[in-house]
């Protein structure tokens, strides 16, 4: 089955799918994304991707190019033709090709791409013992909830817990935790869920938000609050969310063990729901 290529309204090769080296996203940064997975044939919360990688591409000014309808219509066509069963889609619009200087000139056409790649699931031994966390810095800009591809310090944390051995580098702001560089961030502390909540320091996931719903479906109490770093290496369990991975337990932050040092049982108890969900969703 083929991976699939589609740049400014064509579908091509990836050998033949090129960009301008005058393009923003190349030379700035300055552009938007999201990744969105399916199971087994059908897309999981595409209006979520659609609202968000609007209201982001809002944030930085950059027009949309295809109603709300063409978008969908052009992501459906893209995953149908890769006729892969669990796929990961990934969309990108920049602000377009124009001469450099930081100031934007009007009128640019946005470059716009989709690839729809085979999805491998995550290794299912990670899900069932956890993975290890780092804490770090959180040196990001002040629009995080912009899903942005300017994302150097998420690249550099990400390589701070690669080259750590660990997962995931957990950002942290005056004390703060904020999220993961690739992943938002939960803890359960006395039966009760906590998570940051949704402001200009971190992405608003979509999969935060179905595992919220289930939280609330299956009446665990929600604490949506600024979670300080010292209280997370007291907390009952802890788990991280993203797209792709869906829910990770953590068992171990900066060296030191999470409860039992295993993943928990609320955190078990929301990865088969979350299972459940992706089911019937
Ligand atoms: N990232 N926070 C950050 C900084 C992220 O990069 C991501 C996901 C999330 C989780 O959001 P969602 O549940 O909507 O996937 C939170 C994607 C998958 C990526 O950059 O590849």
């Amino acid at each position: 089955m083929p991976d699939i290529y589609f740049l400014n309204n064509q579908f091509l090769k990836l050998q033949d799918a090129k960009i301008s080296i005058n393009d923003r996203g190349f030379q700035f940064g300055d552009g938007v994304y999201e990744v969105v997975r399916t199971y087994r044939g059908k897309i999981f919360h595409l209006e979520s991707h659609l609202v968000r990688f609007e209201r982001s591409a809002a944030g930085l000014q950059i027009p949309m190019p295809f109603s709300n309808f063409e978008l969908k219509a052009k992501i459906e066509e893209a995953f149908e033709r890769s006729g892969y069963s669990d796929a990961k889609i990934y969309m990108q619009m920049t602000r377009g090709t124009a001469e450099r200087g930081h100031a934007f000139p009007p009128g640019l056409i946005p470059t716009f791409l989709i690839t729809v790649l085979e999805l491998h699931s995550f290794p299912a031994d990670l899900k069932q013992h956890g993975v290890g966390m780092i804490t770090t810095e959180d040196i990001r800009w002040g629009r995080c909830d912009i899903k942005s591809i300017n994302l150097l310090p998420n690249v550099l944390a990400q390589q701070e817990a690669k080259s750590a051995g660990v997962y995931e580098a957990l950002m942290v702001r005056d004390g703060v935790v904020t999220e993961g560089s690739i992943s938002n961030f939960f803890m359960i502390k006395q039966m009760s869920l906590c998570t940051p909540p949704l402001n200009q320091n971190i992405l608003p996931g979509v999969t935060r938000d179905v595992i919220l719903k289930l939280a609330r479906d299956l009446k665990i109490p929600i604490l949506e609050k600024n979670i300080l770093v010292s209280e997370i290496y007291e907390a009952d369990e802890v788990f991280l969310s993203g797209t792709t991975v869906e829910i990770v337990p953590v068992v171990k932050i900066d060296g030191r063990a999470i409860g039992e040092g295993s993943p928990g049982p609320l955190t078990q108890r929301l990865m088969k729901e979350f299972q459940i969900y992706t089911k019937i969703a």
